[in-house]
C-alpha cells in the first residue's frame, strides 16, 4: 500500500496509524499526529481504492451503504500491511494505535471488528458502524476515542450510540465524544482526542 513512514524520537512511544477521509492522501493527517504525539512514529497510509478518482480504503455501492465483500478484503490487505510494515521499519506491531478520519475512521472500526490484536487503540474521527451481523472479538483493554456529530449528515446521533454499545460488548474501554456540529473534524474534537490520549 502506499504509504510514508516517520521515524519518532521515542522508541517507547506507538506507532500512530493515520487513515484519511474520501479523496484524501497520506499526507492529510499528519499535522493530527504531530498534535496527538509528536515523538511517536507515524505509519500513514493511502487507501488502494480509487472513486472517482478520490483514494479510500474500501469500496461503497452508495453514500454511506457499503461494499461489504470488498470492505471485508481490504480489512485483510490493511492488516497484513501491519504486519510487513512493522518488520521493514521495525516498529512494534504490538503497539500500533490507530487515527482516522471518515472512511479512515471506518476501516480502523473494521480492523477492529475483524481481528483480536490489529491495533492498541484507536482514536475514530466521525465514524459509521463499518459492519452489523458479526461477532466481534474481545477487545478487552483496549481504548477507543469516537468524535461524532450531533448533526452529521453521515452518521446519525442513533448509529454513533450503536457503534460505542457495539465496542462496549466486546469490551473496549470506549469514550464517545460529542461536538453539536457535522462531519467536520473541529480543533475542540482534536483537542478531547488529545486530552484523552494523554490520559492512556
Ligand atoms: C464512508 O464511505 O466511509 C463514509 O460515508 C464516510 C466517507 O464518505 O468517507
Amino acid at each position: 500500500m502506499k504509504h510514508l513512514f516517520q521515524k519518532g524520537n521515542d522508541p517507547s512511544r506507538p506507532t500512530l496509524l493515520l487513515l484519511h477521509g474520501t479523496g484524501g492522501t497520506e499526507q492529510d493527517l499528519i499535522p493530527l499526529a504531530q498534535i496527538i504525539d509528536p515523538d511517536a512514529n507515524v505509519l500513514s497510509v493511502r487507501g488502494n481504492v480509487l472513486e472517482n478518482g478520490m483514494p479510500r480504503f474500501f469500496k461503497r455501492l452508495a453514500e454511506g451503504i457499503f461494499d461489504e465483500e470488498d470492505l471485508v478484503f481490504r480489512t485483510k490487505e490493511l492488516y497484513e500491511f501491519l504486519d510487513q510494515a512493522a518488520e521493514k521499519y521495525g516498529f512494534d506491531r504490538g503497539q500500533i494505535i490507530a487515527i482516522g478520519y471518515s472512511n479512515g475512521a471506518n476501516i480502523a472500526a473494521s480492523l477492529l471488528f475483524h481481528y483480536q490484536h490489529a491495533l492498541k487503540g484507536a482514536i475514530l474521527h466521525h465514524p459509521m458502524v463499518p459492519i452489523r451481523g458479526i461477532e466481534l472479538p474481545d477487545l478487552s483493554g483496549i481504548p477507543v476515542f469516537i468524535g461524532a456529530g450531533t448533526n452529521d449528515p453521515f452518521c446519525s446521533s442513533e448509529e454513533s450510540l450503536e457503534l460505542e454499545s457495539l465496542f462496549e460488548q466486546a469490551n473496549a474501554k470506549v469514550h464517545l465524544h460529542w461536538e453539536n456540529k457535522g462531519h467536520q473534524l473541529t480543533g475542540t474534537e482534536v483537542e478531547a482526542a488529545r486530552s484523552w490520549y494523554l490520559s492512556k
